[in-house]
């Protein structure tokens, strides 16, 4: 019994699908722990490209267990859609499930996002407008819908009534046409069909898989500094994608995890709006997000990107207790000519330099980078299977990392596909 959670180190978009599907082959049970189709998961398989939103990646694997966790908000229409594309492509989802207390994302909450964005203009957080946030603000008000909640119609009457007149009395303040009861328990029954033949109770089946002594994989979405708390809030998103997300939002203990996996691109990008010290504004960042195709999965906006930044690397590495790394994207720095790490930042008031995160975000305005530079190894790489057929700079770039940060590199991604891995020390 092996339990891990793979988790997102930067600010999401890392390639952990890619991760998760390399590490589903060994694993028997797939919880996605938080997040809803905010995220957009892709794994390349060689003949498909597959974009996930809240099915956990693992379901590419016929007969694995995939769980849509207790702490997931899950919108059905979207649900419904990516089940839909899955079958259509012949894949099995008959062992798929989805919580029966994750939250469910109704139309107000999508509308809620949008005009909260539209009010604060240009402070806006960039969000993904799936309503995450609305509907995160609900579990934590105490007011939200369950999916369990979809097939009593009693509960879900006794809800809307509370909840529905204060949407409706804002929708109408910003000039949204208000919802009626009725049609929303309308939607719900749909919802109810779309959902029941999934719903289970998710810390049943990890009892049971823990009992069997079964490999658990933990699938992140977003990443660590997008984390509620420890992210760079307000431009975060609304739950915890840390690995303590998985024991609160998966529904296990953290004796029962046995190693963390922090999935990290070789530079870094964030789309949405934030604080982002070593961002490219030059030729250099639009390089890495043409090479890189640095586009977001979910919204099609394209991701902001910088050099690598070792000092979030090891904020990372301790909100996440990270035993091992994924490394991806290494490829895309093959036409570089030299090679940027951010191991420090300096406050440009005071000189104060900083090798360690500091969390409070109001400094962050004054910090720039400290760089050290490598060079690059001019030469195409996607094609290695083996670390010590990786090109001399690769490895010492590479290697430089993790000396830096301090945790073994255990996997490290040279291209898109499935095959494109160099494995040094598989997690699982
Ligand atoms: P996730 O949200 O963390 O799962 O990542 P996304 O799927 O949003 O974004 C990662 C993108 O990079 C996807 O298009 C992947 O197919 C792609 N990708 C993953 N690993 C590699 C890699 O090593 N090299 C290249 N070139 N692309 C990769
Ligand atoms: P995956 O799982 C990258 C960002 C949004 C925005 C902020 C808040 O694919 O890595 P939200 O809609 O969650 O309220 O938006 O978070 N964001 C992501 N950025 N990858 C993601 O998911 C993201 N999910 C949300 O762009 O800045
Ligand atoms: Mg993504």
């Amino acid at each position: 019994m092996t339990n891990v959670v793979v988790v997102g180190a930067q600010w999401g978009d890392e390639g952990k699908a890619k991760i998760i599907d390399l590490l589903s082959e060994k694993a028997d049970l797939i919880i996605r722990y938080q997040g809803g189709c905010n995220a957009g998961h892709t794994v390349v398989t060689g003949e498909h490209t597959y974009k996930f939103h809240l099915v956990p990646s693992g379901i590419l694997y016929k007969g694995k267990t995939c769980v849509i966790g207790s702490g997931t908000v899950i919108n059905p229409e979207v649900f419904n859609d990516e089940v839909n594309g899955l079958k259509e492509k012949g894949i099995d989802v008959s062992s798929l499930n989805v919580s029966n207390i994750a939250h469910i994302t109704l139309p107000y909450h999508l509308n809620i996002d949008e005009l909260s964005e539209n009010a604060l203009g240009e402070k806006k957080i960039g969000t993904t407008k799936k309503g995450i946030g609305p509907t995160y603000v609900d579990k934590i008000d105490r007011t939200g819908i369950r999916v369990e909640d979809l097939f009593d119609d009693e509960i879900l009457s006794r809800k809307l009534d509370t909840v529905l007149p204060s949407k409706n009395a804002l929708l109408e303040y910003y000039g949204y046409e208000p919802y009626t009861k009725s049609e929303i328990v309308e939607l719900c029954r749909k919802y109810a069909e779309i959902l029941s033949p999934y719903v289970k109770d998710a810390t049943e089946i990890i009892r049971q898989a823990l009992h069997e002594r079964k490999n658990i994989l933990f699938e992140g979405a977003q990443g660590t500094m997008l984390d509620i708390d420890h992210g760079t809030y307000p431009y975060v998103t609304s739950s915890s994608p840390i690995a303590g997300g998985a024991c609160t939002g998966g529904g296990v203990g953290p004796t029962y995890i046995n190693k963390v996996v922090g999935v990290f691109k070789a530079y870094i990008t964030r789309v949405g709006e934030g604080p982002f010290i070593t961002e490219l504004m030059d030729e250099t960042g639009v390089k890495l997000q043409q090479i890189g195709v640095e586009i977001g999965t979910t919204t099609g906006r394209k991701r902001r990107c910088g050099w690598f930044d070792a000092v979030i690397a090891k904020y990372s590495t301790i909100l996440n207790g990270l035993t091992d790394i994924a490394l991806t994207k290494l490829d895309v720095f093959d036409t570089f000519d030299e090679i940027k790490i951010c191991v420090g930042y300096e406050d440009k008031r005071n000189g104060r330099i900083y090798d360690f995160y500091p969390s409070s975000t109001s400094i962050h305005k004054h910090l720039q980078p400290i760089y050290e530079t490598m060079d690059g190894w001019n030469q195409n790489i996607s094609h290695i299977k083996n670390y010590d057929d990786l090109p001399a700079n690769a490895k010492k770039y590479v290697k430089r990392l993790e000396e830096i940060v301090g945790v073994q590199i255990s996997i490290i991604s040279v291209g898109a596909n499935r095959e494109q891995t160099i494995i040094l020390n598989s997690p699982l």
